[in-house]
């Protein structure tokens, strides 16, 4: 979604805002722009349409003797539509005031009345704009910082800001809800929603917290402008490594990211076994524990469903998955004795992280979080970290299955803990694990032939994914994938649930993907691949190698490696991947960019 990027200094600035805001680009967004304040007053550039940031900042100035001050924006658009006027930054009547905002500003229809009466024009549809507006009414009577901050003080919802004014020589950047990151570089300052975008210039830097602006001149100046009391400004050297965003031989991130699984599923698992296995001071709650919730939303919604069947089964306490669209809002009973853990790749998914600020009033609050400095990451008691690297790729793959390592390898020691299973059994299960790597790298060796099968979708408007157990969220998985990327329409079932509504579409126009592997729910299985068999459907079938029943029926097979049914679904997820992206390829899609979506959902 919208991403901010801010710079006041010196430098070569067109060079420093493209890298900045292509660094953004992940998160999705349908327009571009910035607004550069220097000598000669305030310009202000805008593009509609993806892939336009290089047009975009190939009007700013390359020689960087000045110290100027900039502030540029990626829009994802919620209020309004793609256009000129409704692309960031906003500005006020007398064409004084920039700013970039990312969130929703939810009271700005009655905002927008109110301003309107007293004689404010607006020229956008957006939220937006009301903000502009507001400070231009209250400069007239206050200091910039003191306007600003009686403007943000009327506004609801969640929101980042990064503003300017002609007459001041500073920045302002102020946020709510909604993450944004200042960096340090000797007099050169940044800000941006996500501390990634200027990582390549300096790791020092301060995360505002909710209710906070910083003030940015020759120095900053961290301010509350809500019910926050002043802190002091403590720059943080953060860990984090500017990741490679290239997409190396691959024509795509996806691709190359499903292709980066072994690794991932390696480092996540050499990670979480030295941090939580060998170290000493594992967070007492994991004792105590009477009841874990998994909250997250899309792909992550899903490894939470796993965790679900891995927890319950490994360590015997009870689990409930959440999408955290709904916990968050359905006033959850929730006792000391809970522990909720929010999954997610970015850490800064709106619904997943109100719902854990919405737990953390009243119980222990867990994340597992692919991006250390997030905002999860920052404000959860305990997190288990995914090594994913950066994943760039709209639809999640390799963080998914770096979720799914941590969640077994914390079923296991949450089982360890509760003294459900021995340390030699532990090891049964960690070697297990240590073979997926391997395993996954041979169904990637098989990517030509899932390719072939991905033609058959290709003139198809539907298709069902059935599985059952540990597979039933693999065909959800499966289905998302398939239709995020491809555009076809498609269901995950649980297979058994089939014979109640989704059976009466079968036909040869629509594939039915069964992930039929041998684990205890095969015979089962068995039988729903008859039915659909019996009613004329066209069955893709994902089989262990070793399989001979099946593969008897189906029109056309997958098979991959056997393993422990807790983590087949490592293995089964791979080749619906790759079937999502080949179908996609051959349909024309923008398998990276999908249409509509954003990497990371900042507003809800
Ligand atoms: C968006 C992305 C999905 C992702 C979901 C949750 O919808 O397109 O790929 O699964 O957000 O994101 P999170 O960063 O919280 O895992």
């Amino acid at each position: 979604m919208c991403g901010i990027f801010g710079f006041i200094g010196k430098g070569n600035i067109q060079d420093i805002v493209r890298k900045g805001l292509q660094t953004l680009e992940y998160r999705g967004y349908d327009s571009c722009g910035y607004a550069l304040l220097s000598d000669s007053g305030l310009k202000v550039e805008k593009k509609i349409g993806k892939g336009k940031i290089e047009e975009l900042t190939s009007s700013l100035p390359i020689n960087g003797s000045h110290r100027l001050r900039i502030i540029s924006h990626t829009r994802w658009a919620t209020h309004g539509r793609v256009t000129q006027e409704n692309a960031h930054p906003q500005l006020d009547c007398a064409r004084e005031i920039a700013l970039v905002h990312n969130g929703i500003i939810e009271n700005y229809k009655a905002i927008k009345e109110s301003l309107e009466q007293e004689g404010h024009r607006f020229i956008s549809e957006t939220d937006t704009e009301v903000i502009t507006h507001l400070i231009e009414k209250y400069i007239k009577r206050y200091e910039f910082e003191e306007a600003v901050k009686k403007a943000l003080t009327e506004l609801r919802g969640s929101f980042a800001v990064v503003v300017m004014w002609v007459n001041a020589g500073k920045v302002i950047a102020a946020c709510k809800h909604s993450p944004l990151a200042i960096g340090i570089a000797g007099d050169n300052f940044f800000v941006a929603s996500d501390a990634m975008a200027f990582l390549k210039y300096t790791k020092k830097v301060i995360f505002l917290e909710d209710e906070e602006m910083a003030v940015i001149d020759r120095g900053v100046d961290i301010l509350p402008f809500g019910k926050n009391r002043k802190r002091e400004k403590v720059f943080q050297e953060i860990s984090m490594e500017p990741g490679k965003i290239e997409k190396g031989d691959f024509p795509h991130f996806m691709l190359k990211e499903i292709f980066e699984q072994p690794t991932v599923v390696k480092s996540t698992a050499r990670h979480i076994l030295n941090s939580l296995f060998f170290a000493n001071t594992p967070p007492r709650i994991i004792k105590e524990v009477e009841r874990i919730i998994l909250v997250g939303c899309g792909t992550s919604w899903h490894a939470g469903l796993l965790g679900e069947y891995m927890i319950e089964e490994l360590s015997g306490v009870p689990v409930e998955v959440e999408y955290a669209s709904e916990f968050r809002y359905r006033n959850p009973v929730l006792s000391e004795r809970d522990l909720v853990i929010a999954i997610s790749q970015s850490g800064e998914t709106a619904d997943t992280l109100a719902a854990l600020r919405e737990a953390k009033k009243k119980c222990n609050v867990f994340a597992i979080c692919n991006v250390p400095g997030s905002s999860m990451d920052r404000i959860s008691d305990y997190v288990l970290y995914t090594k994913a690297g950066p994943e760039i790729g709209v639809a999640s793959t390799k963080a998914f299955t770096a979720q799914l390592t941590v969640l077994y390898l914390f079923a296991l020691y949450l089982a360890r803990e509760k003294e459900r299973i021995s340390q030699q059994v532990i090891d049964i299960h960690i070697k297990e694990l240590q073979n997926i790597p391997a395993k996954m790298e041979m169904i990637l060796g098989r990517s030509k032939e899932i390719e072939n099968i991905s033609q058959y979708f290709l003139g198809k408007n539907n298709a069902l994914y059935l599985g059952r157990g540990f597979q039933f969220p693999i065909a959800l998985e499966g289905a998302l994938k398939l239709k995020e990327v491809s555009y076809i329409h498609a269901e995950g079932y649980p297979a058994a649930e089939m014979k109640h509504g989704p059976i009466a579409l079968v036909d040869q126009e629509m594939p039915v993907v069964f992930i039929a592997v041998q684990d205890s729910s095969y015979q089962k299985i068995m039988g729903n691949v008859e039915e659909v068999k019996a009613r004329g459907g066209f069955i893709i079938a994902l089989v262990n190698d070793e399989d001979r029943e099946v593969k008897k029926i189906a029109d056309m097979v997958i098979p991959v490696p056997e393993t422990s049914q807790y983590i087949m679904p490592l293995l089964t997820v791979i080749p619906l991947q790759l079937l999502a992206y080949y179908t996609a390829l051959k349909r024309g899609c923008d398998v990276d960019k999908p249409r509509n979506l954003a990497k990371s959902v900042t507003v809800e």
